[in-house]
């Protein structure tokens, strides 16, 4: 038997995970092998990998979320860290303390791992010079979510072998979605097709220099391709109407099972959640034999394990480094 509480080589040439962007095939296909390990430790009885043991992970949201923050609590507690969720809610920062001041403090507590989502695209990475250990982006604003990107590929890979070769089919509120951003670097990386579907409204300026194909029909974008990743509205990055109403918007641009009929009959249905059912997804669809989207859950622990290990294994590299 391995002694899992030490460190094996991991070869992850990066000091943060501060998006996709940056990251090639050989690291990507390391932390999905790493993430397919992760799934077989949790599905054991004993759940626990100590490769973390004595190492400090907070997590810093300064935004809601219930998927992605539990998950990198449990990632941390299976690998052994001692795991501190900072409640910012009832924090200084309500009594007006800055991210640089939060962070500061924080990093005189000497974490080895800090975990943060905030609504401002940038902020991670600003955060991210200002302190000794390793910082993960669990999502800033509109820029990316590289986790959730992580694992809706290790999602997809289980299902269909690799990404190389696929059609993927982003659908919804592209241009507020962090998710989609992340995804599309990804997935283009690795050698997928990436088609986007939304009405022009909900389309980011710049698309068309993203390297995907372009559709505002549900049902001409969906013909023939492998996998359908549904997005909710985001109405907290919204200014104003970008839809005429929530029933026109299921209509022509949610997913039910006439529209999902154009895919292929194998595809995948994906959603990160939180999901709305009625506006960008039919339940008959979000709880059909084709949705993997309760997977992608399970998914996810296990890709914030890999990341964590990953990270944790190349402090000792940046250990004298400002
Ligand atoms: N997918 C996702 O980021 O979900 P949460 O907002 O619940 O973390």
């Amino acid at each position: 038997m391995t002694n899992e509480t030490t460190h094996r080589p991991i070869e992850f040439p990066h000091r943060h995970l501060l998006g996709i962007e940056g990251l090639q095939p050989p690291d990507i296909n390391m932390l999905l092998d790493l993430g397919e390990e992760a799934v077989e430790v949790s599905r054991r009885e004993d759940k626990q990998k100590g490769v973390l043991r004595g190492r400090t992970q907070i997590n810093l949201f300064f935004e809601a979320s219930t998927r992605t923050q539990s998950s990198f609590e449990l990632a941390g507690k299976r690998l052994g860290a001692d795991v501190m969720n900072m409640a910012v809610s009832t924090s200084s920062v309500k009594k007006g303390e800055t991210l640089i001041d939060t962070a500061a403090t924080l990093n005189a507590m000497r974490p080895d791992l800090l975990v943060v989502r905030h609504s401002s695209a940038g902020a991670v990475q600003l955060l991210a010079r200002k302190v000794g250990c390793a910082v993960v982006n669990a999502g800033d604003g509109t820029h990316e979510h590289p986790t959730q990107a992580l694992l809706d590929a290790l999602t997809i890979r289980r299902h269909k072998g690799a990404l190389g070769g696929l059609t993927v089919a982003i659908c919804g509120d592209i241009r507020h979605s962090r998710v989609a951003r992340s995804n599309i670097i990804l997935l283009s990386t690795m050698g997928a097709r990436i088609r986007v579907i939304a009405p022009s409204t909900l389309m980011p300026s710049g698309i068309h220099n993203m390297g995907v194909e372009v559709f505002t029909d549900m049902k001409k974008g969906l013909q023939g391709v492998d996998v359908v990743m549904m997005l909710r509205l985001q109405r907290e990055r919204m200014s104003g109407a970008f839809v005429p109403s929530v029933r026109e918007y299921f209509k022509y641009h949610g997913l039910d099972s006439e529209k999902l009929a154009y895919a292929k009959p194998d595809a995948l249905v994906m959603h990160p959640g939180p999901m709305n059912r009625g506006v960008e997804i039919s339940a008959e669809v979000a709880d059909g034999a084709q949705s993997v989207i309760r997977e992608q859950v399970e998914m996810g622990v296990a890709i914030r394990m890999a990341v964590l290990e990953a990270l944790a294994a190349q402090l000792p590299k940046w250990k004298d480094v400002p």
